[in-house]
């Protein structure tokens, strides 16, 4: 039996990782560590909090002193770090939190890694390798494409990805990050492209498109994320990093008209809005690394993906209906004021 840290649980990917990883491996322990941002929701975990492997602990990455005591509580084989700050838009807004969580959160679980000799994984981002031009669609992030960030909250994840190998450098700490492309699936805040087009069209409000919508995402099936996370805990090795990506580009346009279409709504829905400054043009992932050496591929397309997806958000409107109308804009607002 294992046991397994999850920090950032309660959020999208996380959340999802629990319930991967409770189903995959029905005899370890799952801990998750979050501090319930607007981003993290207990509801999201409702079931999870059933299973008896399960255990929630509300705590903020930053803060040392409830990361350690967890840390002498228990005893975990790994953690797994999707504790974050993750909405680019935010991090233009309001950088400092930013750089506390994504940075320095990190540093806290590291250190705590470091004392107990855990395995640290990483959760990054391909955002921490730029962007690709349009014209080159033959290009590809590597894991040997240079560091090379827009906006605050892909610099304040390449810091961290930098610290985490400085710990494997530096202490020999046992670590591994991965690199993953735009996740889509349940459980997706609904500030994000795709659940807030699925919301908004649902609810006949306009779907703003930043800038004229070229902009093109290599989308992948949240599950086939955490499958590729499991398998690099299983085999990946001590200092390396892993792209995820499955080759589904989109432009932004594009993924906006196939909600419409699955919907039955009318694309004078659309409404093309300022462009997002600095707004990367295109990110696509190679997966070869990880193909070949762990044998990891996704196992859904994005036309089977999507569908799927929204067809959750219907079945599950309370979840983002309660999000929309409830406490996480208050939360925002008290922390940054109205947007
Ligand atoms: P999310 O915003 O949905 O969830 C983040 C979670 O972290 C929330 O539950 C929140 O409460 C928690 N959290 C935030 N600050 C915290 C703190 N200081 N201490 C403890 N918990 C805290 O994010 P997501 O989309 O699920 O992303 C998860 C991770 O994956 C992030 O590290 C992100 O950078 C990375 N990532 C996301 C994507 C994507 O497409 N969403 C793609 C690649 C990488
Ligand atoms: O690539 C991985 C990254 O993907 C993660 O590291 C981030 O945490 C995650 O948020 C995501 O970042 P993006 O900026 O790509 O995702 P977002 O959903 O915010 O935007 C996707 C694209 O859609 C982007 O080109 C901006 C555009 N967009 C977004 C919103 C919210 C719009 O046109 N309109 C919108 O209202």
């Amino acid at each position: 039996m294992k046991t397994i840290l999850v920090t950032g649980g309660a959020g999208f990917i996380g959340s999802n990782f629990v319930y991967y990883m409770l189903e995959k491996h029905p005899g370890w322990r799952v801990v998750c560590f979050d501090a319930l941002t607007y981003a993290g929701n207990l509801e999201t975990l409702e079931d999870a909090m059933k299973n008896e492997k399960f255990r929630f602990v509300k705590g903020d990455i930053t803060d040392r002193k409830a990361v350690f005591s967890l840390f002498e509580e228990e005893r975990f084989d790994f953690v797994v770090n999707f504790a974050a700050e993750s909405h680019v838009d935010r991090s233009i807004e309001a950088p400092e939190i930013f750089l506390r969580t994504n940075i320095l959160g990190t540093q806290v679980l590291l250190d705590a890694c470091r004392k107990n000799n855990t395995r640290f994984h990483q959760v990054s981002t391909d955002e921490v390798y730029g962007d690709l031009p349009l014209d080159r669609p033959d290009l590809f992030f590597t894991e040997e494409t240079p560091i090379h960030t827009s906006s605050p909250y892909s610099a304040s994840k390449a810091s961290a990805d930098l610290l985490t190998m400085a710990y494997y450098r530096t202490y020999g700490l046992p670590v591994t990050i991965s690199r993953c492309s735009n996740n889509y699936g349940p459980y997706h805040f609904p500030e994000k492209l795709i659940p807030l087009m699925i919301a908004n069209a649902l609810e006949n409000k306009p779907l703003p498109v930043y800038g004229e919508g070229k902009n093109v995402r290599d989308w992948l099936y949240v599950r086939d994320h955490c499958k590729a996370i499991d398998m690099i805990l299983e085999n990946g090795r001590p200092g390396e990093v892993y792209n995820i990506g499955g080759h589904n580009e989109r432009t932004n346009l594009e993924v906006v008209r196939t909600v419409l279409r699955i919907l039955g709504k009318s694309e004078e829905l659309i409404k093309f809005v300022k462009d997002r400054p600095g707004h990367d043009m295109r990110y696509a992932i190679d997966p070869t690394k990880i193909r070949n050496e762990l044998g990891w591929y996704p196992e859904t397309d994005f036309d089977t993906g999507i569908q799927k997806t929204v067809e959750w958000y219907l079945n599950n409107r309370s979840w983002w209906k309660n999000i929309i109308s409830g406490d996480y804009v208050k939360y925002y607002e008290r922390m940054y004021g109205k947007r």
